[in-house]
């Protein structure tokens, strides 16, 4: 994570979003809460405490501009359950969460919290953290086009010969498939010696600072080329730009850092312009050239004709991925309509599920929204949430099977430490501590149990376990 990344905490005045801020304040991250309610927020987290103030089942309070900035997510939303007889203005009945009290639904559906609010939440995030396989900006993909308006800029506009088109070849591409074609011929005559492609500038300016940098998919000649990346609208302005190598007569995926880019006008470094903004990209250009910047040479150069197929070109995130959206939810969300379950064995959610307007129905296609969005996640499926500390023994499963206890403050350190790890990158667990409900668990404050290496179990984890499959299949044991 770098340090100016904000990790925007969602559900932050509830018993593990509360927790998760303080834990992320302590360790100097920024912070920031998006809450429903300000004054409860303010009082409760801290009267400097970065704040969205919005309610995630409207949209229309979810401002993209409040999200400017936020790389990562950590949602702790949850619709609100309580019990029918009451609870303390601090919800101690709820949130002890191992003696029973009759719940019921307060407030919001749980239709529209955990589904219509998590499209709410996805759709407004999704630009600002990022896609794990990037965001396309030009090129064929899954049978789409999506189209950039390039024009050619050659010599020509300094008194040289040179000249290039930019067209589309239906067949041409990998496996036979489309590909844009670069091709021209570029002559030294008259003191030139460029060709080149841009685009118009983009309708929107494009905000890719979510990404490391730009890769072009392609197939090389031998030659070296130039990526130019203008964040100006203006015509004749700086143009950030990377000179990258290709290898001949392959299809090969060049990978080209934002932080590579270097400010250049007319082949000349300007060291006084402003740094590489990539939330404001307005233009591309692509350029074969005898010149390099700083009266430097290309090496590859030759006179003559060439051809440079393009398939695409997109935005991809820094590699090793680690999640992008950590999100909490209750184990439990598979089991409602699970064969063969003895539901007298079973956390009252799942036995109550249609009394509570099918919570866990709805939570478990939440969840199926997450997996679906292309952002790289994590789903923490926690037992039954308690107010002890953290420091008991884990266990971490998958498949949605096991029933127990566990601290929200450990869920909270959980979630943190899910936001750096690749291995918790696309994965879906249940966790829950070794004691059982009848044994409470408890620390020396003085001498309080080390944080655990949660990669340690993280590593464990399998890709595309949800639980659901045993909707599917044979019932499991629980
Ligand atoms: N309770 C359990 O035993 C248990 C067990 C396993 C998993 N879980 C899961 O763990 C997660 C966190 O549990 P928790 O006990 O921390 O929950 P919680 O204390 O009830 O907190 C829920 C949070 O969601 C916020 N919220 C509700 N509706 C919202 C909306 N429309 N827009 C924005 N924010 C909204 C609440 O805001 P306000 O403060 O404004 O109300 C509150 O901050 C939940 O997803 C839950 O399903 C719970």
């Amino acid at each position: 994570m770098g340090t100016s990344d904000v990790i925007l905490v969602t559900g932050a005045t509830g018993g593990v979003g509360r927790r998760v801020v303080d834990i992320l304040r302590k360790k100097g991250l920024p912070v920031r809460a998006l809450v429903r309610n300000e004054e409860k927020a303010r009082r409760m987290l801290g009267q400097d405490i970065d704040l969205i103030v919005g309610d995630i089942t409207k949209g229309s309070t979810l401002d993209p501009k409040y999200f400017k900035g936020v790389r990562k997510v950590i949602n702790a939303v949850s619709v609100i359950v309580g019990p029918k007889e009451g609870d303390t203005p601090d919800r101690a009945k709820y949130s002890q969460g191992i003696k029973f009290f009759e719940p019921e639904i307060k407030g919001d559906s749980p239709e529209m919290v955990e589904y219509v609010g998590m499209k709410n939440l996805i759709n407004v995030v999704k630009d600002s953290v990022g896609l794990q396989n990037g965001k396309l900006l030009f090129g064929f993909e899954d049978g789409t086009f999506t189209e950039l308006a390039w024009g050619a800029l050659d010599d020509v506009v300094m008194g040289g010969v040179s000249e290039s088109t930019f067209l589309i070849d239906r067949n041409g591409g990998e496996n036979g498939g489309p590909t844009a074609l670069f091709e021209g011929t570029v002559s030294t005559a008259n003191m030139g010696g460029f060709t080149s492609i841009r685009t118009k500038n983009f309708a929107k300016p494009e905000d890719l600072s979510a990404y490391e940098g730009l890769e072009l998919r392609l197939k090389g000649d031998g030659r070296r080329y130039k990526l130019i990346v203008r964040t100006s609208a203006e015509w004749d302005t700086v143009g950030y730009t990377a000179s990258f190598n290709t290898a001949a007569d392959q299809w090969q995926s060049i990978r080209i850092p934002f932080s590579s880019l270097r400010p250049i006008f007319r082949a000349t470094t300007v060291f006084d312009a402003p740094p590489f903004d990539p939330s404001n990209i307005v233009s591309l250009q692509l350029m074969f050239s005898k010149f390099e910047s700083d009266g430097k040479l290309n090496p590859t150069f030759t006179e003559g004709p060439f051809q440079l197929p393009l398939s695409s070109i997109r935005a991809y995130l820094k590699d090793p991925i680690t999640p992008r959206f950590v999100h909490v939810s209750p184990a439990g969300v598979t089991r409602p309509d699970r064969p063969g379950l003895d539901l007298s064995k079973q956390p009252p959610a799942v036995r109550l599920n249609k009394e509570l307007g099918f919570i866990l129905t709805f939570k478990l296609k939440g969840e199926d929204l997450i997996r679906e969005s292309g952002i790289p996640y994590t789903i923490v499926r926690p037992c039954a949430l308690t107010e002890e500390p953290a420091g008991a023994d884990l266990i971490f499963d998958q498949g949605d099977n096991i029933t127990g206890k566990i601290s929200r403050e450990e869920i909270a350190r959980i979630c943190i430490a899910a936001l750096g790890s690749p291995f918790a990158c696309d994965k879906t667990f249940e966790v829950k501590s070794v004691l059982p409900f009848s044994e409470p668990f408890t620390i020396d404050p003085e001498n309080p149990p080390p944080e655990k290496d949660y990669d340690v179990y993280f590593k464990t984890l399998k890709d595309s376990i949800t639980g659901k499959e045993a909707l599917e299949q044979s019932p499991i044991a629980v």
